[in-house]
């Protein structure tokens, strides 16, 4: 297969739930950003809205509440998330559901539109990709609206501005890896999952 640039960031791009604390530049999220903008939206509407939140504090207390609300099913030893970057489903140790990330992105779409989830799932992909080609982790956090199921994640809406009709559907946790981690391996792909005639 000949050398592509994007077949490398598809292959090398893992899910990162160890962050070094130090924060990603200006450039790098400005870069990460324009490729979530430039994504495909359905109709071609644009109605992802990106709400970057690199205040530790609330990125903390947002990431409590959600890992309070979540009620994932524990790994067992067979059937676990990841060995080398656990989730909270692989470690009830970890209380922080955006693992401490120091830049947390929640995308924000209409309520009343049936492709709200595809539109942010596309522009979260375009910006983990383009996040691993400048050597920044990254993990999609799914379900971001319960991070602000309590009161201080509503007054935190409020205090973003988000406008009415718009819920939190994911969120998009940066930063760059540990540097004494080793980069994890993707697990074997399933087989049979291509269908041909
Ligand atoms: C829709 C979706 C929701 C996800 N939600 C979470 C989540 O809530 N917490 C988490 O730690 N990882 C989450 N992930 C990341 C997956 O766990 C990860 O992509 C998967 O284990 C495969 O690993 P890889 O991304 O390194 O290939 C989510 C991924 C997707 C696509």
């Amino acid at each position: 297969m000949k050398e592509n640039e994007v077949m490398k960031a598809i292959m090398h791009r893992r899910a990162i739930r160890r962050f070094d604390p130090a924060q990603i530049t200006e450039e790098e999220l400005e870069q990460i950003l324009q490729a979530g903008m430039y994504a495909p939206s359905a109709g071609g509407r644009q109605g992802v809205i990106f709400a970057v939140c690199q205040n530790r504090e609330a990125n903390e207390k947002l990431g409590k509440i959600k890992r309070a609300n979540s009620n994932p099913r524990m790994a067992t030893g067979t059937n676990f998330v990841s060995k080398e970057q656990p989730s909270i489903a692989d470690d009830p140790k970890l209380i922080n559901a955006f693992y401490d990330a120091p830049t947390v992105i929640t995308l924000f779409a209409p309520r009343n539109f049936l492709f709200s989830v595809d539109d942010c799932a596309v522009a979260a992909e375009n910006m983990m990709l383009l996040a691993d080609s400048l050597g920044i982790g990254s993990c999609y956090i799914g379900q971001g609206w319960t991070a602000f199921a309590d009161p201080y994640g509503q007054e935190i809406l409020r205090k973003w501005e988000i406008p009415d009709g718009y819920y939190a559907v994911m969120q998009l946790l940066l930063g760059y890896p540990r540097k004494e981690d080793r980069h994890p391996a993707a697990k074997p792909r399933k087989e049979k999952r291509v269908i041909r005639f």
